[in-house]
């Protein structure tokens, strides 16, 4: 039985790859497929939505594949997940499970600071080791030698100093892949005497506490901060979220998606905006999300950029 979480992940798929801009992927996808043996690494990897992307594509190279996540539950998901749709694709899947006796096998990877939960050895279309580790990202990111690393729904929740952390250990002229990055934009239709009051609320939450985090300008901010950090921009494209209704309900599993966007925007501003407001804001939602009326976009950009050679 899947968590509510873990469930969101799961909806949120269909939504990201509507939005995914083709170009930008294209350009990360071409680079990759240049690369031999590549050690890709994925920060904050949640149910490995993306590391299943990668593997559904004809191209996709023979590499070693560390998907990092702070939340074992999410990763214990990911594991079956990866399977159920490495074996659908023809891949021959053998689990590699740490908790077994004799788990002595020794793969040519650093996941340094993190702790290895499973490893799934893929052969047929491809070879590719994939090792779900826990831990934090950025203290596996740093202390290994990436030639490519992935951050998808992740970036937003960095300070400045978190991603020179994360992109410190890519090793120079790799890749540097950040799809669906927020970028300060939420919209809900038909519109409500409340947004602007409640969503600009939801924006300014997204600093967090100690107010360093990118939140809200994530996207724009990395437009700057990454070349200052030592990674050229290839390409940027615009990756927004929509949720329409269509005469049939919503696509796939997006209202429940949608259900959890809006409890969260509400769950988030209480304290900020008055309750009776907030109340309103979120009793309309739902109701035109019961009735398939209610329209949703977030603004989001995909980046991808190159290390520079250090200096
Ligand atoms: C919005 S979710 C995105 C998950 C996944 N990339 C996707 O797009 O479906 C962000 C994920 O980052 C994880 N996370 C947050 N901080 C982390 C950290 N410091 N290191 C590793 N994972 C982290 C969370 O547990 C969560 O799974």
């Amino acid at each position: 039985m899947k968590g509510d979480f873990e469930r969101y992940l799961s909806a949120k798929a269909t939504v990201d790859d509507r939005a995914l801009d083709r170009d930008v992927l294209g350009r990360f996808r071409a680079d990759l497929r240049g690369r031999a043996d590549p050690h890709i690494l994925e920060a904050g990897a949640g149910t490995a939505a993306f590391c299943r992307r990668f593997l559904s594509w004809d191209d996709r190279p023979d590499c070693t594949y560390v998907a990092v996540d702070t939340d074992p539950a999410l990763l214990a998901t990911a594991r079956e997940e990866i399977l159920d749709t490495a074996r659908a694709m023809g891949f021959e899947a053998v689990l590699v499970d740490p908790a077994e006796p004799g788990f002595d096998v020794d793969f040519d990877v650093d996941v340094a600071g993190g702790t290895p939960v499973a490893t799934i050895r893929l052969s047929g279309p491809a070879h590719v080791d994939v090792h779900l580790v826990t831990g934090d990202a950025l203290t596996v990111a740093s202390q290994g030698r990436w030639d490519a690393l992935v951050a998808q729904a992740f970036v937003d929740l960095l300070s400045p100093a978190d991603v020179e952390r994360l992109v410190s250990g890519v090793a120079a002229d790799s890749l540097v892949y950040f799809p669906i990055t927020f970028d300060g934009g939420t919209a809900f239709a038909p519109s409500h005497p409340a947004d602007d009051a409640v969503l600009d609320a939801y924006h300014a939450t997204m600093v967090g506490a100690d107010g360093h985090r990118l939140g809200a300008r994530a996207g724009r901010r990395l437009r700057t901060l990454l070349p200052d950090l030592g990674v050229d921009l290839v390409a940027v494209g615009d990756a927004d979220w929509t949720v329409d209704p269509t005469a049939n309900g919503y696509p796939a599993d997006e209202a429940y998606f949608l259900d959890v966007v809006v409890d969260t925007v509400a769950d988030a501003v209480r304290g900020r905006v008055p309750d009776e407001t907030v109340d309103a804001w979120l009793a309309a939602r739902r109701e035109q999300r019961k009735a398939g009326e209610l329209g949703f976009v977030a603004r989001n950009l995909d980046l991808y950029g190159r290390r520079r050679e250090r200096e």
